[in-house]
């Protein structure tokens, strides 16, 4: 496999006249740490929604792991961790019932969850985020 986790080329995102991202040639090293920076606006969430296969390219490609972004998304997300700036949750699901469908996804089977807020909606956000960074 190549040497880089993350490739690009001229990776763009256009929505109507407006170019969200232009032509993203990006290569991350193996064993690196990597940050997207830039101002509000510039196209990191659509760089990052690119590379997970979470909306089409207009133009230009990438890898991650070797793997297609447009084709291999699917693969890409079982190896990946993302946790979104807005997370959106099912409104007729408790914070039980999500943690339980997000840990089913990703192939955990038994887990015992304490009992706290989990059988409620109130706080889902909050108990789904924090048991999800803690697994
Ligand atoms: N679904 C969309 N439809 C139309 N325009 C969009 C859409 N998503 C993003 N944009 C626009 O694309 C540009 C890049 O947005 P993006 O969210 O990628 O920036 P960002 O760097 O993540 O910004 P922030 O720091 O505010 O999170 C912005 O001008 C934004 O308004
Ligand atoms: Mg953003």
């Amino acid at each position: 496999m190549s040497q880089f986790v993350i490739e690009t080329q001229g990776l763009s995102k256009v929505y109507g006249d407006l170019w969200a991202l232009k032509s993203l040639d990006l290569r991350v090293p193996k064993n690196s740490i990597f940050a997207f920076l830039g101002p509000n606006g510039a196209g990191k969430t659509t760089a990052i929604k690119l590379l997970l296969g979470l909306t089409g390219a207009s133009e230009g490609g990438g890898y991650i792991f070797g793997m297609d972004i447009a084709r291999q998304s699917t693969e890409i997300r079982g190896r990946v961790g993302y946790l979104a700036q807005h997370a959106k949750f099912y409104d007729h699901m408790t914070a039980r019932e999500t943690v339980h469908c997000k840990l089913d996804n990703l192939g955990h089977r038994s887990v015992v969850l304490p009992e706290t807020a989990l059988g409620t909606n109130s706080a889902r956000a909050d108990v789904c985020r924090n048991t999800l960074i803690c697994l």
